[in-house]
């Protein structure tokens, strides 16, 4: 353990890959979004669609995780998950606090792309598109787990798995009511390009009378 507590006052990297100039992004963040993810596909990213998505309880207690980005426009950007799970409740009419964040990491670019807003559930229909996309297995997992609760072991789920996969033995599988799509409606998104010397491009772009406004901040 101490080896290990010393080896990480030791990671150091400095960023020096590239830079980020308000004078060469888009006026509009979902270009320059657009732009990036682009590039960390191109950077064979591992995942650059997996992005961490924090909410908060009422009070304000915050809790994160990963989700994965399905799809993103000017209206904001989508993920799938389960409406019951802790993430699904804190979101809810019911807990009314829809405030959000997301955060990539793409260090193989030294990017960091931060968002903020508010999460609505899609349409039925939309959700509807994407569920019947899925895999199978995917769906009948969608069916299986009832996500954030508590569960005696891993057999409880497999049984419930096979069960549901007899009672579906095909593709035709309906949306479980308690699964689908959140859009992120996005009132700020900072860009973030590791620069030398820790002194990096960080760039916000901020929602101002329905106009995006561009503004450097401090590294
Ligand atoms: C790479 C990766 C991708 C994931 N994608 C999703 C996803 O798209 N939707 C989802 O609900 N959970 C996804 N998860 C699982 C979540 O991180 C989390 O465990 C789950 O949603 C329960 O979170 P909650 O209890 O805070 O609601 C993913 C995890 C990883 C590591």
């Amino acid at each position: 353990m101490e080896a290990l507590r010393n080896y990480i006052n030791t990671v150091r990297h400095d960023f020096a890959k590239q830079k980020l100039d308000e004078h060469d992004v888009f006026e509009n963040p979902i270009f320059q979004f657009a732009k990036w993810f682009e590039e960390a596909v191109g950077a064979q990213v591992i995942d650059p669609n997996a992005m961490t998505l924090c909410s908060a309880s009422k009070a304000g207690k915050p809790s994160a995780r990963i989700v994965l980005l399905r799809n993103f426009s000017e209206s904001g950007f989508v993920y799938y998950s389960n409406y019951n799970s802790r993430k699904g409740s804190e979101i809810s009419e019911i807990v009314e606090n829809p405030n959000c964040a997301l955060l990539f990491f793409w260090p193989e670019l030294e990017r960091q792309i931060r968002i903020e807003g508010v999460v609505h559930k899609q349409t039925p229909e939309e959700s509807d598109l994407y569920f019947n996309s899925r895999p199978r297995e995917s769906k009948l997992g969608a069916w299986t787990s009832e996500q954030s609760k508590k569960i005696l072991n891993r057999e409880v789920l497999n049984e419930e798995f096979e069960k549901l996969s007899l009672q579906y033995p095909d593709e035709n599988i309906p949306r479980p009511p308690h699964w689908g799509g959140y859009l992120l409606k996005p009132s700020t998104i900072e860009f973030w390009q590791g620069r030398p010397n820790r002194l990096h491009d960080r760039i916000l772009y901020s929602i101002e009378n329905n106009n995006w406004k561009i503004e450097r901040l401090a590294p």
